[in-house]
């Protein structure tokens, strides 16, 4: 079985295009990287949803590399709060796919992990609506257009008052104005958007939908045509994380 120390330094013989994202989480063994610093902030924005979402509750993890938000963020809770947690994480890399498996199985969780391509609707069926959707570390790997598409997409992976967690750096250019102005386009309002964290360029999203959600797929029940707005939430084109195609 293949463990994180075992990480390929290139890109993986699976998904040959694609960078590295197996070393990519070795950032996180430094607490003080940029990238730890976001977990941190994502993690408590995961568990400020937990406190404030009574009950059970699905979560959705779109890119979700091995998991160390949500399962980070889990690891700190007893197993009361374990217990109400299901849903799923998509991962295209199989030793992340494998590394996220395991940390599951340590803590009992009634989590899955579904090694898929999330850049197509296909991937969230039966995982979706999901009361916490997770997109970490997605943003600042595609492109402005696809960013749009995602926001509005997104849509159509929460349940009644879903919560998106999101993250998006302050690189040039900086979309963050934009990624806020299309979750409210979206129909979301913004619980709080943390920019420039600890002094690094890292920004962390957290919006609530706030107007009825959408299904998965709704060109399957009601053909559209390719110029209508809702055919842009179908994702016609996937969405393209850096260095997969
Ligand atoms: C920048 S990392 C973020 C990981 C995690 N969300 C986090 O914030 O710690 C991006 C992750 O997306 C995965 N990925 C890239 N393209 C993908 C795709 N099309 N479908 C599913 N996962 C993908 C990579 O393997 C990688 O683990």
């Amino acid at each position: 079985m293949t463990s994180v120390e075992d990480h390929r330094p290139n890109a993986s013989p699976e998904h040959p295009d694609l960078r590295d994202y197996v070393g990519w989480h070795a950032a996180y063994d430094d607490p003080e990287s940029s990238l730890s610093v976001r977990l941190r902030h994502v993690q408590r924005a995961i568990l400020d949803w937990l406190d404030r979402t009574p009950g059970p509750v699905r979560v959705l993890s779109s890119c979700a590399g091995q998991g160390h938000d949500i399962l980070g963020a889990l690891e700190e809770r007893g197993p009361q709060d374990r217990a109400r947690v299901t849903g799923a994480l998509i991962e295209i890399d199989p030793t992340n796919v494998a590394i996220a498996q395991r940390h599951i199985a340590r803590l009992g969780l009634a989590l899955s992990v579904v090694e898929a391509d999330a850049g197509t609707t296909d991937a969230y069926a039966g995982l979706v609506p999901a009361d916490l959707v997770i997109l970490s570390g997605i943003m600042g790997n595609i492109s402005a257009a696809d960013i749009e598409r995602l926001v509005h997409v997104s849509r159509r992976f929460c349940a009644p008052a879903a919560t998106i967690i999101w993250t998006r750096g302050a690189q040039d250019p900086d979309l963050g104005p934009d990624i806020r102005r299309w979750f409210s386009q979206a129909g979301f309002e913004e619980l709080s958007c943390q920019e420039w964290i600890e002094g690094t360029g890292m920004r962390v999203g957290v919006n609530r939908l706030i107007t009825p959600p959408r299904p998965l797929h709704p060109d399957r029940s009601a053909p559209v045509s390719g110029s209508s707005p809702s055919t842009a939430e179908n994702m016609p084109n996937p969405i393209t994380v850096k260095g997969i195609r």
